[in-house]
């Protein structure tokens, strides 16, 4: 049995943010049902693609363990199959612009009564605001929450990151207040609504930022490049690639920099550690040295602390430099690229990384469930192809029969 077994969820996400959401739960054991517009779909199956007229990665890998119906919400026939299924459904998920639910007849006070049950999840770009109505992808939401502004380096602009800490980061936040929902719906039997903004999401995955802003009030910052020399305005500097937390660390470079992008580790200078590390690196003399042998005396001198660990890392690859200073406690990792992600064989172990089958793309490697639960293992299936489940899904689910199902067809409905 898988944990949300019994759980079936409207799917009316499109593109990342919500899928995201869904996707997690439907590997968690929920039936999915993913609504999409006749003919066309979720834009996704057609953005990026790298092999034509099939569906996209940025689709398949975002859709997984879901079914495909298609309806047109905005038909009277179509209508009155969306009513049917939000009687049936647990969830209702969407992502849509602001409004875009209520321009089709349905806000949420007419979705409770159809069904007091039911839990309405959406993420938008803002809360209640004055950019409430605005439409938003990743990055926007990147730069309005707060995760731009902190990205990069002192002299250069702000910068957003690989992570989709936007889409996918809003999709995890998602996720739990919908189950939070259902828990609650055990308690009192009714649903209720859900939201989360981008804007809110990326702001929570920068909350140390926001800690960082008001520490600023009280001096400078001491672990972020800028100190001692470099100036601090008013607002939480990017730290380029310091590390935020109470124990310094850096990126550096390893043997093969030169013509390798990602031949460089992270190291974390921490105090419990420190005397393992400058003696791997051959300074301990250091460990002798008052200007160098407390935390608070290397504070002022980072950038020269870790330019010598740097002229012992240049010297060997990252995974060796991870051998020597793993056993040694020093808190270390190699900068890994996409495709030694890819290739690495304990996440293939793990289902963090899967390989799924798909009848017209062929096989493809996908990221699989990052939640590993004892009692809820995850079978990662191909995402739908368009409208694939939908006389399933009209007839098992709402009960159509073969006529109605046709004239549907026929209306435009689905
Ligand atoms: N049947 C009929 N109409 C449908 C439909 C269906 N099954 N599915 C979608 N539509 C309609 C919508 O009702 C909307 O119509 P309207 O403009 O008349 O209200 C229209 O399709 C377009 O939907 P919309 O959400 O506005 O898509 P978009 O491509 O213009 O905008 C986003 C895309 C992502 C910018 C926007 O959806 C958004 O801001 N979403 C919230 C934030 C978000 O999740 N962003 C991250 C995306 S990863």
């Amino acid at each position: 049995m898988k944990a949300l077994e019994g759980i079936r969820i409207l799917d009316m996400t499109h593109v990342q943010s919500g899928p995201t959401c869904t996707q997690l739960l439907a590997w968690f054991g929920a039936d999915v049902i993913k609504v999409e517009r006749p003919g066309s779909g979720d834009a996704t199956r057609g953005q990026l693609r790298d092999i034509p007229d099939v569906d996209s990665l940025y689709f398949t890998m975002l859709n997984h363990n879901k079914r495909s119906i298609t309806l047109n919400t905005k038909k009277k026939r179509g209508k009155e199959i969306f009513i049917k299924l939000i009687e049936q459904c647990d969830v209702l998920a969407e992502n849509f612009a602001p409004g875009a639910l209520d321009r089709m007849g349905f806000p949420w006070e007419r979705i409770r009564q159809i069904n007091p049950r039911i839990i309405y999840a959406s993420v938008k770009g803002f809360g209640p605001g004055p950019y409430e109505d605005c439409k938003v992808y990743e990055n926007i939401a990147q730069c309005t929450g707060g995760g731009a502004s902190t990205t990069g380096f002192d002299d250069g602009p702000p910068t957003v990151t690989g992570a989709q800490i936007g889409d996918s980061g809003t999709g995890l936040h998602l996720a739990l207040g919908i189950v939070t929902a259902l828990f609650q719906r055990e308690h009192t039997g009714r649903g209720q609504r859900v939201e989360c903004a981008m804007q809110d999401g990326v702001l929570n995955l920068c909350r140390v930022k926001l800690r960082d802003q008001q520490r600023l009030t009280h001096g400078p910052l001491q672990e972020y490049p800028q100190f001692p020399n470099g100036l601090f305005g008013e607002a939480t500097p990017r730290s380029g690639n310091a590390s935020g937390g109470g124990q310094p660390g850096s990126v550096v470079k390893c043997k093969g920099w030169e013509h390798d992008p990602n031949a460089y580790i992270y190291v974390i200078a921490q105090a419990a550690a420190f005397d393992g590390l400058a003696r791997a690196i051959g300074r301990s003399d250091w460990l002798d040295d008052p200007g160098w042998n407390t935390p608070a005396a290397r504070l002022s001198k980072l950038d020269e602390m870790f330019g010598e660990i740097e002229k012992w890392t240049k010297t060997k690859s990252k995974f060796t430099v991870m051998e020597v200073l793993n056993p040694l406690n020093v808190p270390c990792g190699p900068v890994l690229s996409m495709r030694e992600l890819a290739d690495e064989p304990s996440l293939r172990a793990t289902g963090t990384v899967v390989e799924v089958d798909h009848p017209i793309r062929g096989s493809y490697l996908s990221v699989g469930c990052p939640i590993k639960m004892s009692e809820s293992p995850v079978e990662v299936t191909r995402s739908p192809l368009l409208g694939e489940h939908t006389g399933e899904i009209l007839q098992d689910v709402l009960g159509l029969d073969g006529m109605a199902i046709e004239s549907a067809r026929e209306d435009g409905a689905v």
